[in-house]
């Protein structure tokens, strides 16, 4: 979270003085967001969700992902991504990231099976993935792509805003996100079909709310990961926001990165460095000491950084109910147990990616902030190039 205050507390003054909480039958704040929110994306359908895990697993549904089908996950990526892979009934398939710290195009051809149905590029860190080297080669091989932007929210890659380059895209607004309703998501697409059928797993209701659309292959059994009229107010009021807080991070981002490249330190690479968010700046080192005792030096500072390595269920050593082959509360629902995916099951291992280990630990990121002022940023200019030094 980055910025929230009286915009955000005038507009839920607003709704609860109202009395009217449930999204459907007003046109109210959710059909309002979800309309800007496709205009800022630049896609045609949105629909709102209760997380980024919700919109993951219902944009899958929306894709027609199920089991018989792989989908290849990046190695970094908070294991939601690969878990809305097992939630669909599919099996996740774990490809190494490259120095951009975002999947590796070259390792996602190398995974690709005749099982593999999707791919998830994750935009992590509010980092853009080699969109165009994945895209060819999900075109090559007939891949459905759907774009993990829970981290990246607002972001772009060459002109384009991340989650609108692949088939569908999925949005977290929780509380650790660019903009936030403390909860939050939402799925997008430029494909009508696939937002019907994510709309229905959003919503099991979703067709009775909208009689017209009475469809009988829509007619499955969804869920409820439907938003209230709260994160709906609390978004219209955060994506005002949303532009000059990443423009200002990028800003800063891009001095930073200077101050460190003249000092000798080598950046992470950047896919869309006029785009990206801006929200992390990230050197990589020969080694992993040097790149702990970088990130110790610009501690002793009071810059705080940290080695993607250690971010706990970030990295797919520690996705415990993939590593483990838990995929399901029952065993009969469990995909890696389905008849359906016998064929496309895999063993999972620690060293099945080791060169995305050697890059998370050889990686330093340093948090930006859009409230920094220059005498902060003088700070950490120096805090980089004494840590450079050391
Ligand atoms: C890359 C990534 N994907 C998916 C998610 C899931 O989002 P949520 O916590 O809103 O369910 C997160 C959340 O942190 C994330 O970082």
């Amino acid at each position: 979270m980055y910025r929230i205050g009286e915009a955000e507390v005038a507009r839920v003054r607003k709704l609860i003085e109202s009395g009217r909480m449930f999204r459907y039958g007003k046109g109210g704040e959710c059909d309002r967001f979800e309309r800007d929110w496709g205009k800022h994306v630049g896609v045609p359908y949105v629909r709102m969700t209760r997380s980024g895990t919700g919109a993951l697993y219902t944009a899958l549904v929306g894709l027609g992902v199920g089991p018989g089908d792989q989908v290849v996950v990046p190695s970094y990526t908070y294991m939601a991504t690969a878990l809305a892979v097992v939630g669909a009934g599919a099996i996740p398939v774990i490809a190494d990231v490259d120095e951009s710290l975002t999947l590796s195009a070259k390792d996602l051809e190398r995974r690709i099976t005749p099982h593999t149905r999707a791919v998830i590029p994750v935009h992590m860190v509010g980092l853009p993935c080699d969109m165009k080297g994945i895209m060819r080669v999900a075109r090559r091989h007939k891949l459905l792509v759907l774009e993990d932007a829970c981290q990246a929210v607002g972001g772009g890659y060459a002109g384009k805003k991340l989650g609108a380059i692949g088939h569908a895209g999925a949005f977290s607004f929780n509380f650790f996100k660019n903009i936030t309703c403390g909860e939050g998501g939402a799925v997008v697409s430029k494909s009508r079909a696939v937002f019907d059928r994510a709309s229905v797993a959003i919503d099991c209701c979703s067709y009775y709310w909208n009689p017209e659309e009475q469809r009988e292959d829509l007619q499955f059994a969804g869920h409820n990961f439907r938003a209230s009229e709260f994160e709906g107010a609390i978004l219209n009021a955060q994506l005002r926001r949303l532009e000059g807080i990443l423009q200002r991070m990028r800003g800063h981002k891009k001095e930073l990165l200077q101050v460190g490249e003249e000092a000798g330190l080598k950046s992470i690479r950047n896919n869309s460095l006029d785009f990206e968010c801006g929200t992390h700046l990230g050197f990589i080192f020969g080694t992993e000491p040097e790149a702990r005792e970088f990130s110790l030096r610009l501690g002793e500072r009071e810059v705080g950084s940290f080695l993607p390595m250690d971010t706990g269920r970030h990295v797919y050593t520690r996705w415990d109910p993939i590593m483990r082959r838990q995929g399901a509360h029952h065993a009969a629902l469990d995909p890696f147990k389905l008849a359906a995916n016998r064929k496309c099951r895999i063993k999972y291992s620690h060293d099945m990616c080791q060169d995305s280990l050697d890059i998370l630990n050889r990686s330093v990121l340093i948090s930006m902030h859009p409230d920094n002022k220059r005498a902060r940023l003088r700070e950490m200019g120096k805090a980089i190039e004494a840590a450079a030094a050391a």
